[in-house]
Order: structure tokens, then C-alpha cells, then sequence
């Protein structure tokens, strides 16, 4: 409860809100007696000033540049843990012991392969459909396949289908994967770690076996970390908004995915490496930085940016370190975008622009290059985004259902229509 009230006037009254604290961050005022008591919304576009649910799982300081999940920071994880154990912390709440671990290993490895009807599915599509046009389709087509884990209400169905997107996920993506390259589906093997199976899912053939390279697995494994989670951006609040009709969780994350989609969110990190490639050399980097600051040319220095973050994304400094070691390892540190990506990186960073605006880069500024690196064409990078932040979709979608509090999301609007008027019949408009 509050001790704090805020006081709103309007006119000649004036009305009391409780403002609520949580355990770290801005305060809140709690503002939902408003229309009850002065019969007026608040209007806030792209809701920058409001907090549309409370949430234990991840916690932004945007103008510190602190990422934390359930209160441990982002670089201590990408550094001491892996992916899987992230997705435990972030569906439970607590890292596991041994044993827990142990355990949902075991569950999410067993549920990896997808029900053999579903390979005919991805036939309808076509082969250069787009990935995420096809995960988009798959992961709400689960639906149909897995009755038995679609009813909210049976905490144990929740359950089991949180188990099953996590583990299906990187089955479906890689599936597109092949499907769009004309190879044939490689099914999950239990024995491989998660980033391991997926890298042998995209990139082994019948023909040859595919030798998982450790810095590679780890690489891939940083990118899901990072990517896992990150509060209540566009395609999580899309996940809550369809969650809270109750919809099932396969249809949630499907939405999820649509919305990721975007090139201002998900679509960022091959937007911004399609980005590099056209500037191709650091001669031109004057020529789009400019353009990027004039408003009528319609450019943004892709991967540049934030909602939240005001300072440097914690992430993107974990990945530009991954991009240098990863680029080593294959050889290939001369690698001209990443040359492009650090000079872009260096002269933005010194321009009043950038500096005004606090724009700095996100995490798919580096994302892209160590992706393509691996060896995924720009189309899967949104794919391989939706597959990490899948866990996260699927721990806030479980969060919402849990909590009492949660109501059909319904938000209002200022009307700026016409007002009532009579219809016209067409022989006299
Ligand atoms: N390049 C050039 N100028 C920019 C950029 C950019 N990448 N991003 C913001 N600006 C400018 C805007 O023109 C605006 O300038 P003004 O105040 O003079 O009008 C100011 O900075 C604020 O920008 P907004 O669009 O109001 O900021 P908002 O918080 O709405 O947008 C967003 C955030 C969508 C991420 C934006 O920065 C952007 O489009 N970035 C490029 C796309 C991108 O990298 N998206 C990935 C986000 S991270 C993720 O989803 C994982």
C-alpha cells in the first residue's frame, strides 16, 4: 500500500491517487479510480509514461543502462550462466539447484521434436516465405496440435506448454530455416546442448555431419541470453494484450511474433546489418549519419536507439565483445562491417546529435554481424530473436495469468472523429 498520494486539479476539485512503490525504479501513480472519479483517461501514445502491469521477472534503469533479470544483472549471467538456466530463472523466479537443473534439462530436451504432422504444415508454404512469416504460422498452428496443454485455467496445461515452446522453439526456427534453403529437416538430438542442437539443426545435412564448434555454441548461447527477456516491450505487452483474453498460449506467442516482426523492434538487428553492408566502407559513414539526422530523408541509423535506454545498452557491450572474439576465432576479425559497425559506432557517439538525443547503440547493432558470421542469412536473425525471447514471452504471459489482478486489457481513446450525424442516402452525397 501507499503512504504517498498524488493530487490531480482540475477546475475547482481536486482528486487523491495512491502512488505505489516497487522494490526499485520510478514510483507509480495508481490511477485506476480516475475515470470513476472525474470521468476522464489520460492519453498517452505508445505508452511512454505507463506502467500497464506490475512484474517480478525484469527490471530496466533505461538512463543507467541496467538490465536485470529477476535482480540479477545481465552481464553477471551472460558471463556465469547459461541460456537454460536464464529460462529457468526467468519461468520460476530462483536459479535452480543441481537437481532442479538437472530435471528441466531433462523436460525441455524431451519435448524438442515437433509432432511429425506439422513437417507437412511447413509445406504449404513457400520456399522464400519469409522465417518469420512461417514461425509466425507454425507457433499458432501448435494450437492444433497440442490440445492438451491450451486450457489457462489448469496451472499443470500452463505448465506444459511453457515446457514445450521453450523446447520446440529452436525446432520450428530451424525448420524454417531449411525449408527456405531446400535441405531437408534435421530432428533435435537430446544429447546436444541447446545452442549446440540448434546450430546442428540449421547447419547439418544427411550427407555430413555437422562438428559443433564450442565458440560458435557459446556465441549462440550469449545471443539467446541476451535477447531472453526485456519487461514490457512492444511484443511482450502484445503477448499480455492477447493473453488476457484468455486466448491460449500458442495463439499469445504467435501474436508475440508478429509483432517482433517490426523493423523499430525485433526486425532492427537485420535492418541494421542490411544497414552496414550498404554503407560498405567507413568513407561513407559521414554521408548516412547525415541523413540520418535529416528529418525528411525518412532515415534512422538502424540498431541506434532506445525506448528505454538513455545510456549504453548492457547488452550491446557483451555483444560487441562476443563479435570481436567470435570473428577471431573464425579468422575473419577484419571483417569490413565490423570495422564499419565501430567507426559508425565511434563517430556517432561523438556527434551532438546522437549525443543530445542520447542515442546510443542497442543490441542488434552487433548481433547481426556475429549472426552472419555463424553462417544464418539476414532473414533468420528475426527468427533466431523470436526464438530467445520466446522464454520471456512465455514467463510474463504465466506471470499475468497467476496474478488476480489481471483484467481484459482494454485501453481508451481520445475520440477526434465526426460527431453524431444523419445518413445520406448515395443520390444525394
Ligand atoms: N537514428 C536517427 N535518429 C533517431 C534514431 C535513429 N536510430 N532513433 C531516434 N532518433 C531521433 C528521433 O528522430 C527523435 O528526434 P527528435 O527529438 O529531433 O524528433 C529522437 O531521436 C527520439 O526518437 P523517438 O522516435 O521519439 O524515440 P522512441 O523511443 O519512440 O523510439 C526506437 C525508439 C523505435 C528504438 C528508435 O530509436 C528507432 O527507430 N531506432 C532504430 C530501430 C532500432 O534499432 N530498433 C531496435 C530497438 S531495440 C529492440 O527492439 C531489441
Amino acid at each position: 500500500m501507499s503512504d504517498t498520494v498524488a493530487k490531480l486539479t482540475i477546475g475547482d476539485k481536486t482528486y487523491e491517487f495512491p502512488v505505489l512503490s516497487g522494490t526499485v525504479g520510478p514510483q507509480v501513480i495508481d490511477i485506476r479510480s480516475l475515470y470513476a472519479q472525474t470521468g476522464m483517461f489520460t492519453y498517452d501514445p505508445g505508452f511512454t509514461s505507463t506502467a500497464a502491469t506490475d512484474s517480478s521477472i525484469t527490471y530496466i534503469d533505461g538512463d543507467k543502462g541496467e538490465l536485470m533479470y529477476r535482480g540479477y544483472p545481465i552481464a553477471q549471467l551472460a558471463e556465469k550462466s547459461n541460456y537454460l538456466e536464464v529460462c529457468y530463472l526467468l519461468l520460476y523466479g530462483e536459479l535452480p539447484d543441481t537437481a532442479q537443473m538437472a530435471d528441466f534439462t531433462e523436460r525441455v530436451t524431451r519435448h524438442t521434436m515437433l509432432h511429425e504432422q506439422m513437417h507437412l504444415f511447413y509445406r504449404g508454404f513457400r520456399r522464400d516465405a519469409h522465417p518469420m512469416a512461417i514461425v509466425c504460422g507454425v507457433v499458432g498452428a501448435m494450437a492444433a496440435f497440442y490440445h492438451d496443454s491450451t486450457d489457462i485455467n489448469d496451472p499443470m496445461q500452463r505448465e506444459i506448454a511453457s515446457i514445450r515452446m521453450v523446447a520446440k522453439i529452436p525446432t520450428i526456427v530451424a525448420m524454417a530455416y531449411k525449408y527456405s534453403v531446400g535441405q531437408p529437416f534435421v530432428y533435435p538430438r537430446n544429447d546436444l546442448d541447446y545452442a549446440s542442437n540448434f546450430l546442428r539443426m540449421c547447419f547439418s545435412v544427411p550427407a555430413e555431419e555437422y562438428v559443433v564448434n564450442p565458440v560458435v555454441a557459446r556465441a549462440m548461447d550469449l545471443i539467446f541470453t541476451l535477447h531472453a527477456d526485456h519487461e514490457q516491450n512492444a511484443s511482450t505487452s502484445t503477448v499480455r494484450l492477447a493473453g488476457s483474453s484468455d486466448a491460449n498460449p500458442f495463439a499469445c506467442i504467435a501474436a508475440g511474433v508478429a509483432c517482433l516482426w517490426g523493423p523499430a523492434h525485433g526486425g532492427a538487428n537485420e535492418a541494421a546489418l542490411n544497414m552496414l553492408k550498404q554503407i560498405g566502407t567507413p568513407d561513407r559513414i559521414p554521408e548516412f549519419v547525415a541523413k540520418a539526422k535529416d528529418k525528411n530523408s525518412g532515415f534512422r541509423l538502424m540498431g541506434f536507439g532506445h525506448r528505454v535506454y538513455k545510456n549504453y545498452d548492457p547488452r550491446a557491450t557483451v555483444m560487441q565483445q562476443t563479435a570481436k572474439e567470435v570473428l577471431g576465432m573464425l579468422g575473419v576479425e577484419n571483417n569490413p562491417l565490423l570495422q564499419v559497425a565501430q567507426e559508425l559506432e565511434h563517430i556517432a557517439l561523438t556527434d551532438p546529435y546522437f549525443i543530445d538525443r542520447k542515442l546510443y547503440p542497442n543490441v542488434d547493432f552487433y548481433s547481426g554481424i556475429i549472426l552472419e558470421a555463424i553462417g544464418f542469412p539476414t532473414s533468420m536473425f528475426t527468427a533466431i530473436f523470436a526464438l530467445s525471447r520466446t522464454v520471456g514471452w512465455i514467463s510474463q504471459w504465466k506471470e499475468m495469468i497467476a496474478d488476480p489482478q489481471t483484467k481484459i486489457g482494454r485501453p481508451r481513446q481520445l475520440y477526434q472523429g465526426s460527431v453524431e450525424r444523419a445518413y445520406v442516402g448515395i443520390d444525394k452525397r
